[in-house]
């Protein structure tokens, strides 16, 4: 018998360049840089409980929050491979507190963008949890010299592709340029991301809701309802739903990606904009979620339609399967006058 052929993300990207008129090949370029990145980062994940590299540097990132040291080194992988690479004109990361204009000769012209959560999920490195990394790449509006900062604050809908890398079980990498989903699976034997899930496509409904549901109390009076309607006992509606919360993003919405459910990030009345931040976390995973027939709103508008106005700028987040998305905002309507605090 035959075996299949395996096709490879390289194989892959530069097929589908003829499906863009005028392309320069410079995105496949890009994504081929981003995945060469992906693959030394997911070498060290590997080994990470073997050496010096996992526990804290000391230092805090631009957002209070403790760096550890694969975060570091991740951010120098992907910052590295973008700049050498020279394909992209400006790189914004979680971990630099402003954007880098990459001035070479031939990147300060590169038509492109990219937005970096290098390392997403860094409270689970230590435990051996799933991470990842997301990435979302814009076309600058600049049109030559470096890159300014309204090349980065661009609506969702404006990404040209995006992605992420979950370092799981397997390591894969999903991504998309507007036309549907594609998941590849890494082969440790070969080095290569193969392509293992074709056209992705979300479930309408699930069984799954994923919030951290430790900050119920400081919910807004519609989710809560939501919630408790999620651990109703209903035969018909299948209902009560399973509570799944990795506290990796890219690991919960994976898992939703493919057996269908819900993913919230909401805001809480200490903190209205929520925690999961616009540029490299919900606009990439947003336009995933979509391009695989989900939704992505903030409880009330798309994500892909929001203006960023700052380049680490946060947002509250619901997006999964298409009813379930119905639900929880019918639900948020329905409360929306009752005060939660
Ligand atoms: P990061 O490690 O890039 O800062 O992201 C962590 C995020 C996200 O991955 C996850 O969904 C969320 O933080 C978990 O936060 P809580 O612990 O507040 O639930
Ligand atoms: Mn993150
Ligand atoms: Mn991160």
């Amino acid at each position: 018998m035959l075996e299949k052929k395996l096709v490879t993300l390289d194989e892959f990207v530069l097929e589908k360049q003829s499906e863009f008129p005028f392309a320069s090949g410079d995105l496949t370029r890009l994504l081929s840089d981003i995945s060469l990145a992906a693959k030394i980062v997911n070498r060290e994940v590997n080994k990470a409980g073997l050496v010096d590299i996992i526990g804290t540097t000391g230092h805090n990132n631009i957002q209070g929050e403790v760096v550890k040291k694969l975060d570091v080194f991740a951010n120098e992988q992907f910052i590295h491979a973008l700049t050498v690479g020279g394909y992209c004109c400006g790189i914004a990361s979680e971990e630099t507190d402003e954007y880098i204009a990459l001035d070479s000769p031939h990147a300060r012209d590169a038509q492109y963008i990219v937005c970096i959560d290098p390392l997403d999920g860094s409270s689970n490195i230590d435990v051996n949890v799933s991470i990842g990394t997301i990435f979302s790449i814009l076309r600058r509006k600049s049109l030559t010299g470096p890159c300014t900062l309204e090349d980065f604050l661009q609506k969702g809908c404006e990404q040209v592709a995006a992605g992420y890398v979950i370092y799981g079980s397997s390591t894969m990498m999903v991504y998309t340029t507007g036309k549907g989903v594609n998941g590849f699976t890494l082969d440790p034997s070969i080095g290569e991301f193969c392509l293992s899930h074709p056209k992705i496509q979300m479930p309408e409904t699930g069984k799954t809701y994923s919030v951290n549901q430790g900050y119920f109390q400081k919910f807004e009076e519609g989710l809560k309802q939501f919630i408790m309607w999620c651990q109703e006992i209903d035969d018909d509606s299948n209902r009560p739903y399973s509570l799944r919360y990795i506290g990796s993003m890219v690991a919960d919405i994976h898992r939703n990606l493919i057996t269908g459910g819900i993913f919230i990030y909401p805001a809480t009345y200490e903190h209205p904009n929520g925690k999961l931040r616009m540029l490299y976390e919900c606009n990439p995973l947003s336009f995933i979620v979509e391009q695989a027939g989900g939704r992505a709103t903030n409880g009330h508008q798309k994500i892909l339609e929001l203006q960023p106005v700052e380049l680490h700028q946060r947002t509250p987040i619901f997006m999964g399967s298409k009813l379930m998305m119905d639900h929880v905002e019918s639900f948020l309507n329905d409360y929306a006058s009752v005060s939660n605090k």
